[in-house]
Parts: C-alpha cells; sequence; structure tokens
C-alpha cells in the first residue's frame, strides 16, 4: 500500500533537521546552502548538505548526500525527505538528477519542499518526476 506519512513531531523533526543540515553545506563557489533530511521507514533520520568542489562538476547536491549516508548505513526505504535553502520567495526544489536518484527508491513517497520561514510544501516522487525510468523497467524486456 502506500507508504505512510509522518506524523506532526516527525515531520517536525524532519524540517527542523534539514535546516541544520543546510549550516554545514560546504558551497564556497555557489553560496547556496542546501540541507535535506531523509525519513526511512524505520524512522531514523539521516542528514546531507551540498559538498562542492574546486573542480565544479564535482559539486554533489545536499539531497543526494543525505541518500548516500542512509543507503551506506543500510537503509534503502524512504518515507519522507525535507529540503531546505535560504530562498525566502520561493520553496526549494531538487535539481532533476536528485529526483532520478531519489526515485530509484520508489515513487510514492513524500519530498517536503520548505522555505527558511519553515511553510513547506509537499509533493510525491511521482508529481516531481512523472513518466518516470525506474528499477522496475529494467525486469520488463
Ligand atoms: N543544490 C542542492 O544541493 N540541492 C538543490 O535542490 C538545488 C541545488 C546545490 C548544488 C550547488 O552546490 C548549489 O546548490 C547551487 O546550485
Amino acid at each position: 500500500g502506500r507508504r505512510r506519512r509522518p506524523r506532526c513531531e516527525r515531520l517536525q523533526l524532519l524540517l527542523r533537521r534539514c535546516q541544520e543540515a543546510k549550516a554545514c553545506a560546504y558551497c564556497p563557489y555557489s553560496r547556496f546552502p542546501v540541507g535535506a533530511a531523509l525519513l526511512t521507514a524505520g524512522g531514523e533520520i539521516f542528514s546531507g548538505c551540498n559538498v562542492e568542489n574546486a573542480c565544479y562538476s564535482l559539486g554533489v547536491c545536499a539531497e543526494r548526500t543525505a541518500i548516500q549516508k542512509a543507503i551506506s548505513e543500510g537503509h534503502t526505504r524512504f518515507r519522507a525527505m525535507a529540503i531546505a535553502s535560504d530562498m525566502g520567495t520561493d520553496f526549494i526544489v531538487p535539481c532533476g538528477a536528485c529526483r532520478q536518484v531519489m526515485r530509484e527508491f520508489g515513487k510514492d513517497w513524500d519530498v517536503y519542499l520548505t522555505k527558511p520561514d519553515g511553510t513547506y510544501i509537499v509533493k510525491t516522487l511521482d508529481e516531481l518526476l512523472p513518466l518516470s525510468f525506474g528499477p522496475e523497467d529494467l525486469k520488463k524486456v
């Protein structure tokens, strides 16, 4: 069935943890800090920030940092991710590469797009990346 949305206190913690992760962003080139917090099916939270590099193209987004931390610690089932930036005008949205990496782990989980004032909108992976290609497609040939 559909993955459960986090309960209110868990969601508040997830939203706080993505803001805290943003403070760790290593972004001397863009000066655009981003934080992400990923809630696993088991209720654990893994956070991540963007990590840039003097060789610009090697920079990695906050969302993928969080996913790689969780996967490498043995967690593969995710319920939600929250993302924070310093942009006050718009809700932060994940880049296309991150959407595809998130989609690898299902398309019916939730992404909370936030503003620094704590307001948010929530979208499922399927809404963020419609008509997506995923692991199931490899089994169809
Ligand atoms: N960035 C993220 O970490 N996540 C997003 O959702 C958007 C962009 C990072 C990548 C780069 O370090 C900086 O923000 C500017 O693009």
